[in-house]
């Protein structure tokens, strides 16, 4: 039997579902436009690839690599760029796709950067939102699924770097961590 690690929250046929109706809704939004989209890695990776397919406009993709020191760990609220874009986005129409928006930290820091480049239009999407946490204020045009204050896993999402490859989302159990001698 398939063990499952974490206790699944979301599964995998519901995110299929809210990415096939998120890109309907992108699909719409960017008639005619000259879209560009960027990943941010590596968390939103799994949910990128998805969504880019379910999305019927012609568009060209990007990424970028980032850290974050958030709240937690520096007060300053660090973001560190690791990989920049590899195109120039100027005068284009962008959208950020990022896995999850906890503090906004992470999110608000890559649209100052990015609106500094002057793209035509600048939107942002989330496949998860942890409402309860935000600190940085910030608008959410595309959002999968808001989700409860819990560390979760799968579809990109990891703990220390595993679990990107579960085919749902899970809330991490630190049991199954334990069980499996992770750290
Ligand atoms: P923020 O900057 O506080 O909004 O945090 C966002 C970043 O922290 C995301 O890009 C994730 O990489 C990571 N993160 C926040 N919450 C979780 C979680 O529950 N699971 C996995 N990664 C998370
Ligand atoms: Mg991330």
């Amino acid at each position: 039997m398939e063990r499952i690690f974490g206790k699944p929250l979301i599964p995998q046929r519901e995110i299929e579902k809210r990415v096939k109706e998120l890109g309907t809704k992108i699909t719409a939004d960017y008639e005619g436009k000259e879209l560009v989209m960027i990943c941010v890695l590596k968390g939103a990776y799994v949910f990128f690839a998805d969504l880019v397919r379910n999305i019927h406009v012609p568009l060209s993709v990007d990424f970028m690599m980032v850290s974050s020191y958030g709240a937690r760990a520096n007060s300053s609220g660090v973001v560190k760029i690791i990989s920049d874009l590899s195109t120039t986005i100027k005068g284009k129409d962008v959208l950020l796709v990022e896995d999850i928006v906890d503090s906004g930290l992470t999110l608000s820091y890559l649209y100052r950067t990015i609106k500094s480049k002057k793209p035509k239009s600048l939107k942002l999407c989330a496949l998860l939102d942890k409402v309860e946490r935000r600190k940085y204020d910030l608008p959410i045009d595309y959002v999968g699924f808001a989700v409860p204050n819990k560390f979760v896993i799968g579809y990109g999402l990891d703990y220390r770097d595993n679990y990107r490859n579960l085919p749902y989302i899970a809330v991490l159990d630190i049991s199954d961590v334990e069980l499996l001698g992770r750290k």
